[in-house]
């Protein structure tokens, strides 16, 4: 019994991360809220999304549970069992996938394809329609203000004239608030680190932190560019 319990805790450590998003493998359907409500009181959910089994083998597992203390009415088992042995009879499918969690680290090179048919997969941009970040990403990270301005353009896009080696742009950079904060910092820290770029000395690279710290500012795309004034880019 004791080696069951230890199995069990060891099984629960396993599934945390699973169980954590297992609510969203209960598929919709009569009865559903009540096994959120009755199933995880004593272990995570994901104990019973990941089980496919007869309407038998249901019946018996509930009555195993009973005998753990789990407590119902008649009319509570019924609609639980009637549950389980519908949704999560063998071959159910799982419903749409849970979303994956963040992978603990992202490629910003991987982020970057979002950004290639604009400022190209060289960093250097096609003179007088999309600005050059080779060579260019630096003295922005250098300018005072520089590193919150590059998550704010991120996050809210920019829009209007601008000017970037002599050369002018009058364009539309989209917003990516609809990127993660690893994302948006795993792209930052790309195209701070290519194609000769650095991070001037003092500086490191960007982390979630600072990206999540300029969000809900809800800026437009001339704010950011009137903002983009201040830096003094020459
Ligand atoms: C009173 C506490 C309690 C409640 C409530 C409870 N369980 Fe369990 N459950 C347990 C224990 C204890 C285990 C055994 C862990 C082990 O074997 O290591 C377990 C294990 C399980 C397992 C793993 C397989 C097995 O037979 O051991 C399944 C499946 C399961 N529970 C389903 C459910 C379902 C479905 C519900 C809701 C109808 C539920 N549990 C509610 C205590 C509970
Ligand atoms: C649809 C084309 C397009 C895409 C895609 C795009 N950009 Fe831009 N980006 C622009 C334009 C155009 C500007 C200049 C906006 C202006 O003229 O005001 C710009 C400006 C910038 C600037 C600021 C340059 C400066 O000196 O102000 C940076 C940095 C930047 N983009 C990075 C990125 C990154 C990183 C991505 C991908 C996540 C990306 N861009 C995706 C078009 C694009």
């Amino acid at each position: 019994m004791k080696q069951r319990y230890l199995i069990g805790v060891a099984i629960l450590a396993g599934v945390a991360l699973y169980s954590a998003l297992g609510s969203n493998a209960l598929p919709e359907g009569p009865g559903r809220d009540l096994v959120l409500q009755k199933c995880q009181s004593c272990h995570e959910i994901g104990f019973v999304t990941r089980e496919r089994q007869s309407r038998e083998r249901w019946d018996a597992i509930i009555t195993e549970m009973q005998g753990y203390g789990m407590r119902l009415s008649a009319e509570e088992r019924a609609v639980i069992l009637n549950y389980l042995a519908t949704y999560l009879a063998p071959g159910a499918q799982a419903p749409a996938p849970a979303p994956q969690a963040q992978p603990a680290s992202v490629s910003g090179a991987q982020v970057y394809n979002n950004c290639i048919g604009c400022h190209q997969a060289n960093g250097t941009g096609i003179p007088g329609a999309f600005p050059p970040l080779a060579g260019h990403v630096p003295s922005i990270l250098a300018a005072r203000g520089g590193r919150e301005w590059l998550v704010q353009m991120m996050l809210y896009g920019l829009q209007g004239p601008i000017s970037v080696k002599g050369v002018s742009y009058n364009g539309i950079m989209p917003a990516y608030a609809h990127l993660s904060d690893a994302e948006i910092a795993a792209v930052l820290n790309h195209i701070s680190t290519q194609w000769g770029n650095s991070f001037p000395s003092g500086q490191g690279p960007f982390t979630e932190a600072e990206v999540r710290a300029q969000r809900g500012k809800n800026l437009t795309a001339q704010q950011v560019l009137a903002a983009r004034q201040q830096l003094g880019l020459r």
